[in-house]
């Protein structure tokens, strides 16, 4: 199934001032379920702005965006954080965790959002997701106590926790060393293998090879498409 399309998108900032950017040019772009992503370009190319798009955090200038084959286009505020919330995990690049809670708590936070389930039930799902990330042993720990892994980890867990249909990752490894950026990206890797669809924002060519798909922005433009 069609995931994601993209028709003729474009983002200008600051629309009819003196700083005004293009930051992407009439995109077009079609992702199907499953697919598992890499979006590469140097600084100021886009990137973010299009994950971000895609992943409802920002709307277009113009153009036209359909998720599942719906049209997105038009969804009020309340009806794109309603997509964003249910379908649609997130990861950044600066973990993004609360400080002062532990690593249960962080990764039950989005679950608070629908009145669902009770204490208990989230309880049992954030200790199941953390152990899937290999975390079982950390389960109190304040993210200060996590080394950036195993913050990334917990983040990750987070944006599994609703079960979402898509991750999207915006430099997922920039803060880490090699050896934890070749561990999350092995995780991304499983999760893509059972099922889930990925796109991931990067600029090492080592950790784009993980991706079966390779999009590099130039300019606001995709210019190279490739599967590998
Ligand atoms: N909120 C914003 N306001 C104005 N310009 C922005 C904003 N966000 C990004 N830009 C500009 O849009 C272009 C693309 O930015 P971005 O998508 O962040 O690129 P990348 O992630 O590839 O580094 C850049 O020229 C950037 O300066
Ligand atoms: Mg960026």
């Amino acid at each position: 199934m069609t995931l994601v399309k993209l028709e003729n998108i474009s983002k200008v900032y600051n629309k009819g001032s003196e700083s005004e950017v293009f930051a992407l040019r009439n995109v077009n772009l079609t992702i199907e379920s499953g697919e598992f992503v890499a979006i590469m370009g140097p600084s100021g190319s886009g990137k973010s702005t299009l994950m971000h798009l895609i992943g409802f955090l920002d709307r277009p200038s113009s153009g036209k965006y359909f998720f599942e084959n719906q049209d997105a286009t038009d969804l009020t505020d309340n009806e794109l954080a309603g997509i964003r919330n249910s379908k649609i995990g997130f990861v950044f690049q600066a973990f993004n965790l609360l400080p002062r809670t532990t690593a249960l708590d962080n990764v039950i936070l989005p679950m608070l959002y629908s009145d669902k389930n009770s204490e208990a039930e989230m309880i049992q799902a954030g200790t199941k997701m953390l152990k899937h990330v290999a975390l079982a042993d950390r389960i109190n720990h304040h993210p200060s106590e996590l080394s950036g892994g195993q913050q990334q980890r917990v983040a990750i867990a987070r944006a599994l926790i609703n079960d979402p249909k898509v991750i999207f990752a915006d430099e997922p490894t920039g803060n880490l060393d090699s050896k934890s950026s070749i561990e999350i990206m092995n995780l991304f890797k499983q999760l893509n293998e059972a099922g889930r669809t990925l796109i991931f924002v990067t600029h090492e060519e080592e950790i784009a090879s993980f991706a079966h798909r390779v999009l590099r922005l130039k300019d606001g433009e995709i210019i190279q498409d490739s599967r590998q």
